[in-house]
């Protein structure tokens, strides 16, 4: 039987080359994101337009969409904002509540929705970052919203025994977020632009393909783990 997979943002980077690559290995795959992705749909993924900012609108989609499956091998939580890079005096409280809604919130209600109908799912990967952990200055909303999904996914594993969740930082992917972190002008106020600008192109920083395969490889993996820890690819 092939796997059952269901991705949050499909569209673009990471969540794009992990539908990509299950899809090529035969896995029948849900995905959303705003933005359709037409060459995935083609190959077979089944697909909602789903505006995760907006709840109302994005639960009625969502639920849709994955009606009609009973299980899921693997859930990836993968869509995400980034927001832009400036202090916390300058983002307006408006951006970190809209960076909160698609980077925490959402995944409440996604996970809700996944569970009801009495759906069974082996396994949940949030993915998260390591912004969760390192509070640099200038990651404002997005290094909160990741740190905050790390507790949403251990709160759920403490009320889903049968479901393994890790949240999981997935290393340095080259995607449109890097693109926007790799344009911005060197500032003394944010060092690790100047890492990131070094890693792109190097093997510090593959292509959102590569990544998803390194990530499926590790998947199973994760299982070793105890439930709703929070993990990172480049330590594992
Ligand atoms: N790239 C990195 O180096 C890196 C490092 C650490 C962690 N991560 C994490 O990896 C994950 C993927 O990031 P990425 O680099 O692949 O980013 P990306 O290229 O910007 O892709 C983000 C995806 O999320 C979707 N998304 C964003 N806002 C949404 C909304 N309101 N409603 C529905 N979907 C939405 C986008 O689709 P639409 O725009 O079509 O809606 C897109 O498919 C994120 O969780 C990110 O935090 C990335």
């Amino acid at each position: 039987m092939s796997l059952k997979v269901c991705i949050t943002g499909v569209s673009s980077g990471l969540g794009h080359g992990l539908a990509k690559v299950y899809l090529e290995r035969g896995a029948l795959v849900y995905g959303c994101s705003r933005r359709e992705p037409p060459e995935l749909i083609a190959q077979g993924l089944r697909y909602a337009s789903v505006d995760l900012a907006n709840t109302k609108a994005g639960v009625d989609a969502f639920a849709q969409l994955i009606q009609p499956a009973s299980y899921f091998d693997i859930v990836i939580l993968n869509a995400a904002k980034l927001g832009k890079i400036r202090d916390m005096a300058d983002t307006p409280l408006d951006d970190l509540r809209e960076t909160m809604e698609v980077n925490v919130w959402a995944n409440k209600w996604l996970l809700d929705r996944l569970f009801s109908e009495s759906r069974r799912i082996e396994q949940v990967v949030a993915i998260s970052s390591g912004a969760s952990q390192s509070g640099s200055r200038g990651w404002n909303g997005y290094s909160i919203s990741k740190a905050a999904l790390n507790m949403l996914i251990k709160l759920y594993a403490g009320e889903r025994p049968q479901t393994h969740f890790t949240a999981l930082a997935p290393g340095l992917v080259d995607t449109a977020m890097q693109e926007y972190l790799t344009s911005l002008p060197e500032d003394l106020r944010y060092p690790p632009l100047n890492i990131l600008k070094a890693a792109k192109g190097t093997d510090q920083m593959p292509d959102s393909e590569s990544c998803a395969r390194r990530l499926i490889e590790a998947f199973p993996r994760l299982l070793k783990l105890q439930s709703g820890v929070y993990a990172d690819i480049r330590k594992l």
